[in-house]
């Protein structure tokens, strides 16, 4: 038996940052994904492998793995720690991903959705959602410290979510296929806790400022649920231009993010902003099909090091396939 897994990546429309302190934020998940095989070998060791870095780890030797690895030892840790499985034995685990990695795309909560999910059906545990979104957020612990758990419960479940204080709940949208999201990685690595530790500071300095900041950024994620239910992409672009100037207000966008939103909105982009934590990662650019090469053009030559992801929110999470 072969099992497959496979689970996407996400974005962050709006309200990042201001989602640390109470507000809400609406994030989707996307059309990138990280894929997880499982079979059977002859022997009883348990290796895992990240296909992308070329790492390996032997589980069943209890060594210390490559840090890489170390989350989904975790996971098996957990798994077994809690009486899901008995002690595993005999597999091979495959880890590969195409979503980009430290860039706020939510590439290491998919991973470990679609392991635990690969891993659960492999060994015939009878699984549901909520248990697959729980044991991923084990290995982000490892991964990020105190993440908020929107990565793997958006990866777990797919589509929109509305995430305020800790409460996630799934929201209806209107996709429309006369536009396209462009998630532009700007190449520059970031890091969350040190944009996130940058905002904090200025919030600080300055609250009786920052806290109307704060408010219109919560004005805009209910403003924007209501043009996601009505399929309102110029309405909804809008909203991501000025989402986008209050993040920049917090001090988390750069150069290079700001030429490739000024590009991309001259050349006829309907909207743009950063995504996640800001200081380098990627950029959201909505643009209607018409104008989608046009506009890819001029952002790829902001920088040699962009990369352009042409993505779509998609309704469903994780998925598993058995081969027998
Ligand atoms: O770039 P990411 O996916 O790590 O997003 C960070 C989002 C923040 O709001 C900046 C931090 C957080 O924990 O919500």
């Amino acid at each position: 038996m072969k099992v497959h897994a496979r689970a996407p990546g996400k974005v962050i429309w709006f309200g990042e940052h201001f989602v640390v302190k109470g507000k809400p934020a609406i994030a989707s998940a996307i059309d990138l994904y990280a894929d997880v095989t499982i079979e059977p070998i002859d022997s009883d060791r348990v290796i895992i492998e990240s296909r992308d870095k070329g790492v390996i780890y032997d589980y069943s030797r209890r060594g210390k793995p490559p840090r890489l690895l170390k989350p989904f030892k975790h996971v098996i840790d957990y798994i077994v720690g809690e009486g899901y499985t008995g002690r595993p034995r005999g597999i091979y685990a495959r880890i590969s991903s195409s979503i980009p990695v430290g860039a706020g795309l939510g590439s290491s909560a998919a991973t470990l959705v679609a392991f635990t999910a690969a891993f659960l059906k492999y060994h015939g545990v009878p699984m549901d959602s909520n248990t697959v979104s729980k044991i991923a957020y084990e290995g982000e612990k490892i991964v990020h410290g105190k993440p908020s758990g929107i990565d793997n419960t958006v990866s777990t479940h797919g589509g929109f979510i509305l995430y305020k204080q800790g409460v996630l709940q799934k929201i209806d949208y209107v996709w429309r296929d006369d536009y396209v999201l462009l998630v532009v990685d700007t190449g520059i690595s970031r890091n969350t806790g040190h944009a996130v530790k940058r905002v904090l500071d200025r919030y600080n300095r300055v609250p009786n400022v920052m806290t109307k900041i704060y408010d219109a950024a919560e004005e805009i994620v209910y403003t924007a649920l209501k043009y996601l239910r009505k399929g309102d992409f110029e309405q909804l672009g809008e909203l991501m231009n000025i989402a986008h100037g209050l993040l920049a207000s917090i001090g988390v966008s750069i150069k290079r993010i700001e030429s490739i939103i000024h590009t991309a909105l001259k050349q006829g982009a309907s909207g743009a902003k950063l995504t996640g934590a800001g200081l380098g990662g990627c950029v959201l650019v909505l643009v209607r099909n018409d104008l989608l090469d046009r506009v890819s053009h001029s952002i790829s030559r902001v920088s040699k090091k962009i990369r352009i992801f042409p993505v779509k929110p998609i309704g469903k999470g994780y998925s598993v396939r058995v081969y027998e």
